[in-house]
């Protein structure tokens, strides 16, 4: 798989530069052509030479390098890369990726390139839980770039806890499989819905819920990455939509969403609905605002229309992939719900998991289909989860 695939590695100035060498090595022999780039730094913990040897090219460390054949070398490579990773990375590239600053050959060529990103970060666990380390993380997520996720460990410096690079054997099994992955959804058409719905009671108040649209938006851009025509329908969410969406909807309320969709169904292969909808709305919307008056203050509600058991009753060629999210009988629920609304698929969500549900950047699910077969899928980050999801969705 990886024969013939043009690999760009960057090393920043890490301990865990050393593991780079194994990685350049390794892929050197699963067949790829590799080339690589190193900051200043890593130039301190590796030495070039090493790295030209292991590649069996020249390695790139200034900016102004003078390579034997003249090229506008940071373009070069970034054109020439049919992948990028940076092993190990470290904090000061995360931000300056996310910052859009290019001060040397590494950083230049990563906003040169539109070759897929991926980044495994190693640093001591104080820097890598800093929040403003996981905020530039969260940015460049949105825009596409894949973490590598560092694992738990005894770091160089003694400390215990996360920042420690992943494996080579990790790193490599991502790369496979992001290489099994390119473009495997081309000529697919996908309709995912994410975030929640709003459902107003008079000019100022609505209805809502906790969902943050993470979940659909990584799987919206792991369905645009891997070649689908992707229509999103979302719900008001605070997150910068996917670059590459053959449609993007905006949405408040249910009914809208449901408009929305029926609307873009029948042409689609998958209908993934990840929205949080809201089961209910007020019977009467206030045109004026409700003055506050005696108690008890009474809202009645009717219910929504449930736009999955809609979709169910009319499929035709269309899979369909559903949400539960629940706080008790996790399997019974999502089992329920399958059955009901005739899907192909559940993604079951257990609310009272840390690391899981609304809001967090990562989830612990359980996947249900129709034979009843249940895979319980380990806590990963959304965007890893949003390629898991789509490997599975895949073989329906
Ligand atoms: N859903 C929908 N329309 C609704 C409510 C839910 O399409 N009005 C979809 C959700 O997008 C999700 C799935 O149905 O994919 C299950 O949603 P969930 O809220 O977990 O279940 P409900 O069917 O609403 O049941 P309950 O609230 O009783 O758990």
């Amino acid at each position: 798989m990886m024969q013939g695939k043009n690999i760009a590695i960057g090393i920043t100035g890490g301990i865990a530069a050393y593991k780079a060498c194994d990685l350049v090595s390794r892929l050197k022999q699963m067949g790829a052509n590799v080339k690589v780039a190193m900051t200043q730094a890593a130039t301190e913990f590796v030495t070039p030479l090493t790295l030209q040897s292991l590649s069996g090219n020249p390695v790139v460390t200034g900016m102004f390098d003078r390579p034997a054949q003249w090229e506008i070398e940071h373009i070069a490579m970034a054109k020439w890369a049919d992948l990028f990773v940076v092993a190990p990375t470290t904090a000061n590239l995360i931000g300056k990726l996310a910052a859009g600053i290019a001060d040397d050959f590494l950083s230049t060529t990563l906003l040169a390139t539109r070759a897929p990103i991926y980044l495994a970060p190693a640093m001591n666990t104080q820097m890598y839980t800093h929040p403003v380390v996981q905020a530039n993380m969260q940015k460049l997520r949105e825009l596409g770039v894949q973490f590598i996720e560092p694992v738990t460990g005894r770091l160089a410096c003694g400390d215990v806890g996360p920042g420690k690079m992943a494996d080579v054997d990790v790193i490599l099994t991502t790369l496979e499989n992001a290489f099994e992955r390119v473009q495997d959804y081309l000529g697919r058409r996908v309709l995912i819905t994410a975030g929640p719905t709003r459902e107003a009671i008079d000019p100022v108040r609505y209805l809502s819920n906790h969902s943050s649209g993470k979940m659909g938006y990584a799987l919206a851009r792991a369905a645009v990455r891997r070649g689908a025509a992707v229509t999103l329908i979302s719900g008001p969410v605070a997150l910068e939509p996917p670059a590459g969406l053959e449609k993007l909807i905006r949405v408040e309320s249910a009914d809208e969403m449901y408009r929305a969709v029926i609307d873009h169904y029948q042409e689609q292969d998958f209908v993934i609905m990840a929205a949080a909808v809201a089961d209910y709305k007020p019977k009467t919307l206030s045109g004026q605002k409700i003055k506050k008056t005696a108690e008890p203050f009474v809202i009645e509600f009717v219910k929504n229309i449930d736009i999955l058991a809609e979709l169910g009753k009319s499929k035709m060629q269309q899979k369909l992939i559903g949400f539960a999210a629940e706080t008790q009988n996790l399997e019974e629920y999502a089992r329920a719900k399958l059955l009901q609304k005739n899907l192909d698929l559940i993604v079951a969500n257990d609310l009272t998991q840390e690391g899981a549900g609304f809001g967090v950047d990562t989830n612990i699910v359980k996947l249900i289909d129709r034979y009843g077969k249940i895979e319980d899928v380990p806590l990963m980050s959304k965007s890893d989860l949003g390629d898991f999801l789509l490997d599975k969705i895949k073989q329906l």
